[in-house]
């Protein structure tokens, strides 16, 4: 996997939570691509402008009220958007990114007069080009949009806009910013690109940054992920498993989720048809996974949900044994937590709960007696640096 490549999947994940895609990161990318492009900008340039494009609102997009906030993002609340810009300009540097990447991102919603960035100015132009053209009516009404941001055009770099408005002239540029064209426009541009390989603090990075969207969906997600990985881990070193695989595919275990409405977890009791999507987060998990480039852990996570008698999902076939321990740690890592429909149970009762598997074929007896063995109470203090780091990002 490379860099660019991964860095669309994970932008195309963040574009759409809860099933609903705004296209949003992919089309300021195309824009802000063709601007670079018509200002002559070398291929490191054109490089750094797809990646600050790619991640630029990232951190607007892990928790609800933020999510709900970029699907009408309200323009005139400066405070809201400086605070998600200095949050993906943070990531971005997390993600070990250049340091033109940063800066950019973080001036992603300043104007043209007090930005400091070459990218960044584009990155303002390009987003307040997408935001407008999302809300037209007619995507093909592109003069109307030109006209809108015509009044407001002392925000923007003159030279910037004066070549947008070249590039407006070519109904080209525009078709390519429809739903089912973006993707593949962007996708071009992202393999005439350097093809930079994905190094290992980058896809850690990527695994942790992932984790802590999905531990944030609902209050009582907190340290989920955190805690399936330190169960996860502690079994594969007692049953001789490849722990690192393991590590990745518990912080990941749960990404399908956030494909999933955010509400469904909040009910107390699901009925057959809600309880069918939220079973989709295992197969929603193996694709984005794949994409990503994560494909043995998109195996596990796939099938962590599957058990010996064939009766889980969504496979119904008997998982192997990395996939079974990852399955059985989500399973302890519930328990110890409060969910809408149930409290927290204590681990005396989760220990006898297990013993209580041990009749029933669902897991091998030897993961069940390694499960039992685990203090749970380690499992709650085991501190992770990346993960508070991530959290830090965000505070
Ligand atoms: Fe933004
Ligand atoms: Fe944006
Ligand atoms: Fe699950």
């Amino acid at each position: 996997m490379w860099v660019n490549k991964a860095l669309f999947e994970l932008c195309k994940l963040s574009d759409s939570l809860e099933g609903e895609d705004t296209f949003h990161q992919r089309r300021v990318c195309f824009i802000a691509y063709n601007i670079a492009k018509e200002l002559k900008f070398d291929e490191q340039g054109l490089n750094l402008v797809v990646k600050s494009a790619l991640l630029h609102d990232i951190g607007l997009l892990t928790d609800e009220s933020k999510v709900e906030t970029f699907r009408n993002i309200i323009y005139e609340d400066f405070e809201l958007l400086n605070k998600h810009a200095i949050v993906s300009g943070k990531i971005a540097r997390f993600f070990n990114m250049h340091l033109d990447v940063g800066l950019a991102i973080t001036l992603h919603h300043t104007p043209h007069e007090n930005n400091t960035s070459v990218i960044g100015n584009i990155l303002f132009l390009a987003d307040n080009v997408e935001i407008a053209y999302r809300s037209l009516t007619n995507p093909y009404a592109y003069d109307d949009l030109i006209d809108f941001l015509e009044q407001k055009r002392e925000l923007f770099n003159p030279e910037m806009f004066d070549v947008l408005k070249n590039i407006a002239k070519k109904e080209c540029f525009w078709f390519s910013l429809l739903e089912n064209h973006v993707d593949d426009a962007v996708l071009e541009i992202v393999d005439q690109l350097p093809k930079e390989d994905m190094n290992d603090k980058l896809k850690t990075a990527i695994v942790y940054l992932i984790s802590y969207m999905t531990d944030n969906i609902a209050p009582f997600y907190d340290k989920y992920s955190l805690y399936v990985k330190n169960i996860s881990v502690n079994l594969g070193y007692k049953l001789g498993l490849d722990t690192r695989v393991l590590h990745n595919a518990a912080l990941l275990s749960h990404v399908g989720n956030l494909k999933i409405p955010y509400d469904t977890f909040k009910m107390p009791s699901l009925d057959e048809e809600t309880y069918n999507i939220v079973k989709s987060h295992t197969f929603e998990g193996y694709h984005i996974l794949k994409r990503l480039g994560f494909d043995r852990e998109a195996e596990l996570v796939l099938l962590h949900h599957e058990n010996n008698t064939r009766e889980g999902y969504p496979c119904r076939i008997k998982p192997e044994r990395e996939a079974a321990v990852l399955g059985l740690a989500t399973i302890v890592a519930a328990i110890m937590q409060d969910r809408p429909y149930r409290g927290a149970r204590s681990d005396e009762k989760i220990k006898e709960g297990l013993g209580n598997f041990r009749d029933i074929e669902l897991f091998d007896k030897e993961i069940l007696d390694a499960a039992i063995d685990i203090d749970l109470e380690k499992v709650r203090k085991t501190e992770d640096e990346y993960y508070t780091a991530v959290r830090k990002l965000f505070a």
